[in-house]
Formats: C-alpha cells, sequence, structure tokens
C-alpha cells in the first residue's frame, strides 16, 4: 500500500506536563499500537506552539518537550514508520494558520469552549470579557486546524474536549475547499476511544495533573511503589470480600494486566485478599511492565543530542509533504509564482 492511501491517523501533544500512567492509557499507549498497523500512515507532534498558549516559562516548556519526546520513544514508537515531529520545525503549519485565518469567522470562534470559559470567568468577577485573553487563546482552533489539514488527517484520535476543535476544522476545510474551487482539504474525523478513555488517579477521581492525583510514567521504582501505596481503598480488613468493581487500585491493574489476569485478581478480591498484599502485586505487576522503558526513557534523557537527530529527521519528513502542498495552497489563494 502506498503512503497516499493509506489513513492517515495524527494526534498533537501539548507539551507543558510530565507523562503519567493516565497519559499513557488514554493517548500514548493507543496511538503507538495504531502505528503499527500497516493500512495506517502515523504522525505524532509535540504541540510546542500550542504550550506557548499555556506557558510562558521557557524552561519548563523546554524539559517537557524533551521528556514527552523521550516517552514516546522509551515506550516503542517507532520513528521510522510514524512521522515524529515538532510542530515548531514545521513552519508551514503556521502559514497554514494564517490562510485559515482568512477564512474563518470570528464569531464561531466566540463559541469555541476554552475561550468562552474564560470569558465566563471575567464576567464572573465583572471583569472585561476579555481581560487576559491572548489572541494565542483566541486562535487555538485555527492552529490545530492547520495542524490537522496540513497532513490531511483523516482520524484524530483526541479527548472529548477536543471533538469541538475538529469540528471547527472541517468548517475551514469546507470553506476553504468552497471558496478556492478544489479538494484542497481532506474532512478530518475526531476518533474517541470509550474503552481507554479515561484512567482513575490515587484518589478514584480521574488522573489527572489538575487534581494532583497522578502517577508519573517514569516515576523510580521507590517512588512507584510509594505511589500505589496512596492509592485509596476502604477499611476492610484482610479476610473480607472485596468489590474489585468499585476500587481504584483494581482499575488501575487492570488498565495494564491481561484479561486472564485480570480475573485472577477478581478472584483474590473475592477472597479476601487483604490491602498491602494486593498493592504489592500491582506495584510489582507496574513495575515489571516499566521497567525496560524506563530504563531507555533514563538513557533517553542523558543523550538529547540522539532524541534532538530523531525529531529533526521527523520534520524533513513531514515538510517533505508540507511544502509542496503549501505551494499548492499559496497558488490557488493567489500567492503564486509570476513565472
Ligand atoms: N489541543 C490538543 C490537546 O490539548 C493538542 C493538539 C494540538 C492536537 N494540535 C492537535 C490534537 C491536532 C489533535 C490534532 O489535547
Amino acid at each position: 500500500m502506498t503512503n497516499s492511501t493509506k489513513t492517515r491517523v495524527l494526534t498533537g501533544i501539548t507539551t507543558t506536563g510530565t507523562p503519567h500512567l493516565g497519559n499513557y492509557v488514554g493517548a500514548i499507549r493507543p496511538a503507538i499500537n495504531a502505528s503499527l498497523d500497516p493500512n495506517v500512515q502515523s504522525y505524532y507532534f509535540m504541540a510546542d506552539l500550542h504550550a506557548l498558549i499555556k506557558s510562558q516559562d521557557p524552561v519548563r516548556i523546554q524539559q517537557s518537550r524533551l521528556e514527552i519526546a523521550a516517552t514516546w520513544l522509551a515506550l516503542g514508537l517507532d520513528p521510522t514508520n510514524a512521522v515524529f515531529y515538532r510542530q515548531s520545525d514545521v513552519p508551514e503549519t503556521t502559514e497554514l494558520m494564517w490562510l485559515l485565518s482568512c477564512v474563518c469567522d470570528k464569531g464561531r470562534m466566540n463559541r469555541a469552549h476554552a475561550y468562552k470559559a474564560a470569558v465566563a470567568d471575567n464576567q464572573a468577577e465583572n471583569s472585561d470579557d476579555d481581560k487576559g485573553v491572548t489572541m494565542g487563546l483566541f486562535s487555538y482552533p485555527v492552529l490545530m486546524a492547520a495542524d490537522m489539514l496540513l497532513f490531511n488527517a483523516n482520524k484524530v484520535p483526541v479527548g472529548r474536549d477536543q471533538i469541538q476543535h475538529i469540528e471547527m476544522a472541517r468548517d475551514m476545510a469546507t470553506r476553504f475547499n468552497y471558496l478556492f474551487k478544489g479538494e484542497f482539504f481532506t474532512l478530518p474525523e475526531a476518533v474517541i476511544d470509550e474503552t481507554t478513555d479515561v484512567l482513575v488517579g490515587l484518589d478514584g477521581r480521574k488522573m489527572s495533573k489538575s487534581y494532583n492525583n497522578t502517577i508519573p510514567l517514569f516515576s523510580t521504582e521507590k517512588e512507584l511503589l510509594k505511589l500505589v501505596r496512596k492509592i485509596t481503598t476502604n477499611s476492610l480488613e484482610p479476610g473480607e470480600p472485596k468489590d474489585p468493581d468499585n476500587c481504584s487500585l483494581f482499575q488501575i491493574y487492570k488498565a495494564f494486566a491481561q484479561p486472564d489476569e485480570v480475573a485472577a485478581m477478581r478472584l483474590k478480591y473475592q477472597e479476601g485478599i487483604g490491602w498491602g498484599a494486593a498493592k504489592t502485586e500491582v506495584f510489582e505487576y507496574l513495575n515489571q511492565i516499566l521497567s525496560a522503558p524506563r530504563e531507555r526513557y533514563v538513557a533517553l534523557m542523558q543523550d538529547p543530542a540522539a532524541i534532538e537527530k530523531i525529531l529533526i529527521q521527523g520534520a524533513a519528513r513531514a515538510r517533505d509533504e508540507a511544502s509542496p502542498f503549501m505551494a499548492r495552497l499559496r497558488q490557488a489563494v493567489g500567492l503564486g509564482h509570476f513565472a
């Protein structure tokens, strides 16, 4: 199958934090699996231009880009198969963003969830509607549309909160195709994975940096043990039957273990395994899965030049496509060469 007939799966990862088990289960693992499908060409990128909207801390942004790149590689992403790059290394993205900005209604952007939430917060405290709202925040969906349309992505795996952005990208694509009379852009589709969407955190709520209840993917063995011991359970004693379906520890185990292992653990709960013993088992299981990637991660973090080289190669592959496409788009809007 040639690259142009494969389904194109594309997704971006905003580079602001340190990846945790919830990111792995919800995004990284399905993405790496999808990249192994021979019928798929995948594009995974660090959305570092988007990160600038949320953070003006250069040290944090730089660190997060490196950590996220190292994480994906350590977990087995094959960068010769997937196109793996930094958004900021593909300047065609921001160029396309401008062309899209010029066909995108401002009124439509006023209805973007993130912007509306910012306005609502301002109104609640009687401030100016747009207090603290940058053009970056306002234009967030246009930049994201450029990410997707530049590579004619067919499928875009994302969390529910991103669905609206994909609808907006479809609108911009449709409008551009209509105005400039051509099938320039493919309409991207959101893919929401119902089964792996959410992992619970230490306290039973969704694992999320904002709840401060995460287990970082590459904590040291000692930290991992400490965090597993912190997972909230109840006061049932060893010997008393326990309910696996209302138990964060079990949910976390289930997100990693094989079906027969999950069934075995379910039985142990019924037989009254003590919390201490159950936690030891879950820790050992996670540790055994994570220890090889953790070693690769540590080695990669000590060799930023190797990561840099991989990302530069990824950006070159991305630009091999983006640059001729952008030339076509320039031509379409009247910015072509004279001769
Ligand atoms: N906005 C996405 C998020 O916060 C990240 C992102 C940026 C993205 N560009 C994208 C996701 C393009 C999918 C496609 O999760």
